[in-house]
């Protein structure tokens, strides 16, 4: 395999720095096609490293134009200078001493998104992880923290706008048009944090006054005439600020805090101090262009990015091994503050499909890795669902083991311990356990090990003896376990539910600790006997989804019915109704759908669920959500025919569509809103139960006119883009379902953002014909392969949201794919790597598809590939 050199980075051979940077002096000297940027670096040498230790700047791609140490030139034999950096020998003899450099860029030429690149003819910056090495030789690991001092110096018409991290401590002109800032940024920041954007966009302000008093200026900046798209995002900005205060006892720590969205963007966004820059598609709402589900992500992503000033910023991560010391936790945070804003229950639901869908698969198959990974070979790859929700669900669970209070108290501990440090998980989870007194020696298992564990647990009553026993086996599927993993502290909360859905008490309980509602599961195998159970009670364990495992075997039929029907928590019964659904939707892939048992027991409770006005209609538009073609393969497990499949799930629909007409109509026609527009969570919700209602009655014989009248209606993104959804899936040939199409592309014509729904509705259409439309489009003038935000929508969406065109049983569509994604790879390796992410579970697919997704991957490694893909491609090849 060809690849570009790397090594395998380790946590255990971490060491600290041997040299530190107390300050860095940035001076850009702007222009498109060759930009200098030069530094001065004040370097400590530390008491403990020895006078002859050379040291070492990383580089990547840098030009270098010139370089002194504390002002002399340095003779060739103390400078090496290698593809990854510089290494500068005979030092002086001092505690500090100063490095300077300039080296040249060419930002224009940086289709990377990583360092300093432009978009839309602006300049912008990426460097976490390690962007800035980019942008200039420096020691760029995150346990190195700096004050940073910028000057920006650039065209006064091209970029009238300079920014960077901090305040804005001086400006003004320059000969030849051009003009200056210098922004100081006074709290010690590592690398990766670092942030320039220059350019010329419009803003809006507003101001927030902090618990303690401090006024501060708040800015988002966007494109000229989109200024109004940013009010939401500013709404969201203050309700976080406020929320972090009240929750979290965090204030903000600067005098201005800036938000920049732009539209070449490899992530959704990045908590660069002071100076957050987006993805434009996660800062711009209005009715008209974004859907609930995009405010919904606003508002997530704007409250993440700020609550990382404390929880990455203030207090950051030693080495990249340490990851989810910000980001677990910062999902957390962001999770806790949106079911605070939103339905706490409807919150938690999608968080757990989510983890599910993405982080149970990815923990499965070839990719698997430890929430703390042990090694990598490139970070960038390690942004992933394991590290952040897995991350967030482990933090959940200290949050539900200790207490609200002993919670509190760690994280205060936290916060007051290890402000301005660069700390480790050992740190953390260290300051919970002195908060409370209690011993987390096991629960660092759950850092340390990749894998689902599972639960597997069987119940028994005994009438007589009013006893209720379950006997409860964990296990981590083989395929990961790895030397060392133990049992797991697993937080179980839990229920007991009378035949007629009642509480039901005991008295007392043997076998586990149980506590607060809380069963604390630590053995291999543990046998929990509850005394003086009145009637024969049903379990409901895991309530809220109290531990991120599996339960193999799921529910028994009729225990999950109960839940269906009773359970008290909103949680599990949503979840007991989703078992009996994938159950049935397995059994009709397997017998089909007229051989499928329950289907008219399962249509009388989604009928009682839809009409249920005491249930939020967003919790009952989760319930009436039929299982995707992935939870239903997932659920399957080997041997997967999609097409199977996809038969099995539509011919459910169509037959749940037919026996629940009668009050599915009658719901959909009785939510119709009465009230302008509002995106809030009570609004949202009402509009998703109506488009999932039409997703079902949009296959009914009077389907194709009920859909066309509400796209005709839809006077915002969510019913417009529902309405389409309902006609390309059931009516995909259908003239008006054409004619729709063509309108929302016209309509939106000169909106990327917004016809990027329209290439992802057209790459989802599931038969196998797709193919080639994707392979137009392309083609068409509204893709580029550019912006990874076109690529995600049609290729991303093709990949990982139509399994029926994806696995075309020929394999055209595996070779169509890697095709395309080593195309991208020469130009964005990040966006490339993360794309081919979708192939992963290529070994669950029956033989023929299993072969040819296989000879697809391996043709890419004869192919020149970046660091990034070969190692997806590799691990995703290695056998497990
Ligand atoms: N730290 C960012 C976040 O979670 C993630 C991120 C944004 C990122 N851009 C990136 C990670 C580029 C790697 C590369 O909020
Ligand atoms: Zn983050």
């Amino acid at each position: 395999m060809r690849t570009e050199i790397g090594t395998e980075v380790r946590l255990s051979e971490y060491k600290p720095p041997e040299y530190t940077i107390d300050a860095v002096d940035l001076t850009f000297e702007l222009d498109h096609e060759a930009s200098v940027v030069r530094a001065k670096l004040t370097v400590r040498r530390p008491a403990g490293t020895p006078l002859n230790t050379p040291l070492f700047l990383d580089g990547d791609s840098l030009t270098l134009v010139s370089i002194n140490v504390n002002g002399d030139l340095i003779d060739e034999e103390n400078i090496t200078i290698s593809p990854t950096g510089l290494i500068l020998r005979n030092l002086p003899d001092a505690e500090t001493f100063i490095v300077e450099t300039a080296v040249r860029l060419e930002p224009s030429a940086n289709t990377q998104l990583m360092g300093l690149y432009a978009t839309n003819g602006n300049f912008c910056t990426q460097c976490e992880a390690e962007g800035f090495r980019r942008i200039t030789f420096f020691p760029d690991r995150p346990d190195i923290l700096s004050v940073y001092n910028v000057r920006i110096e650039g065209d006064a018409k091209d970029v009238p706008l300079l920014l960077s991290n901090g305040n804005k401590v001086d400006h003004g002109a320059l000969d030849g048009g051009r003009h200056f800032a210098v922004w100081h940024d006074p709290h010690p920041k590592p690398s990766y944090l670092f942030a320039l954007f220059a350019g010329n966009l419009g803003m809006i302000e507003d101001t927030f006054k902090t618990m303690s008093g401090r006024d501060v200026r708040l800015e988002i900046y966007v494109e000229h005439g989109k200024e109004a798209r940013a009010a939401y995002a500013m709404d969201a900005l203050k309700r976080s600020m406020t929320w972090d205060e009240e929750r979290f006892g965090r204030e903000y720590d600067l005098d201005i805090f800036m938000i920049v969205a732009v539209s070449d963007f490899n992530m959704g966004a990045m908590e660069n101090k002071g100076l957050n820059i987006f993805n434009d598609k996660y800062v711009l709402a209005d009715p008209v262009t974004a859907t609930d589900q995009d405010y919904a992500n606003i508002e997530a992503i704007i409250a993440h990015e700020y609550f990382h000033n404390w929880t990455g910023n203030r207090i950051t991560c030693r080495d990249w091994f340490q990851l989810c010391l910000k980001e677990g936790l910062t999902v957390y945070r962001d999770h806790e503050f949106s079911a605070d804003m939103r339905s706490r229950p409807v919150k938690r639901i999608a968080e757990v499909r989510a983890l599910r869908a993405h982080q149970f698969p990815e923990d499965a198959g070839p990719l698997a890795h430890p929430v703390r990974p042990k090694s990598y070979m490139e970070i960038n790859n390690f942004y992933t669902a394991t590290v952040y929700e897995k991350g967030s669900e482990l933090v959940r669970m200290l949050s539900i083991i200790l207490g609200a209070t002993g919670f509190k108290a760690g994280m205060d501990l936290y916060f007051h311990r290890h402000d301005g440090d660069a700390a480790t998980i050992e740190d953390f989870l260290a300051c919970f356990s002195e908060a409370t007194g209690t011993d987390l020696t096991q629960f660092t298992n759950w850092y340390h090990y990749a894998g689902t564990p599972n639960l597997a647990v069987e119940t028994d009553y005994d009438a007589n003896a009013k006893t209720f026993t379950a006997d409860i086996t964990q296990t981590v599927r083989s395929g990961v376990k790895q030397p060392g993993d133990g049992p797991r502290h697993i937080p179980v909360v839990f229920g007991l539910i009378g035949p007629d859905g009642e509480a039901l008490d005991y008295t007392s309980v043997d076998g586990a600790e149980v506590k607060d509602g809380c069963l604390h599961v630590r053995d291999a195998r543990q046998t929990v006997t509850f005394h003086g159970v009145e009637r024969e009670p049903v379990l409901s364990a895991l309530r809220g989804f109290s531990a991120p495992v599996t339960r193999i075997p799921s529910l028994p039929h009729d225990e999950a019915q109960l839940l269906a029907r009773h359970d008290s928590d909103p949680f599990n019964r949503w979840d007991a109704l989703n078992t009996l659904l994938l159950r049935a939707l397995t059994d009709a892939t397997k017998n089909g759908i007229n051989g499928a048992t329950g289907v008219s027991e399962m249509a009388a409770l989604l009928e009682t669920i839809a009409a249920d006005e005491t249930l939020e209609p967003a919790y009952r538009a989760l319930c009436l959500t039929v299982p995707g073609e992935a939870e239903i393969a997932r659920e399957i497990g080997t041997n997967i025919d999609p097409d199977a499949v996809h038969a099995a799930r539509r011919g459910m629909i169509k037959v749940l569509a037919n026996q629940c007409a009668d009050v599915f109509n009658k719901v959909y026609t009785a939510t119709k809103p009465d009230v302008p527009f509002s995106p809030d969570a009570a609004q949202a919700g009402s509009r998703a139960l109506r488009g999932v209602l039409l997703g079902y009655l949009a296959y009914r014989p009077d389907g194709l006119a009920l859909a066309q009248d509400a796209y005709g209606a839809a006077d915002n993104m969510t019913d417009r883009i529902g309405a389409l959804t309902a006609l390309v899936h059931a009516n995909p040939d259908a003239q008006a379902t054409l004619d729709a199409l063509a309108d929302f592309q016209n309509r939106f014509r000169r909106e990327p953002v917004v016809l990027d729904k329209w290439l992802s509705l057209q790459a989802t259409v599931p038969r196998h014909e797709t193919l080639d439309s994707v392979r137009q489009l392309t083609r068409s003038q509204h893709f580029s392969w550019d912006n990874p935000n076109r690529v995600r929508a049609l290729l991303g969406a093709f990949a990982t949201g139509n399994p029926v065109a994806f696995n075309r049983a020929d394999g055209e569509a595996y070779r169509f794919f890697c095709d395309a994604v080593a195309r991208l790879d020469a130009k964005n390796p990040q966006v490339a790597a993360r794309l081919m992410t979708a192939m992963r579970s290529w070994r669950e697919l029956e033989p023929g598809r299993r072969e040819r997704a296989k000879g697809a991957l391996q043709a890419l490694t004869s192919k020149r590939m970046s660091r990034d893909l070969s190692d997806i491609v590799s691990r995703t090849l290695d056998v497990a």
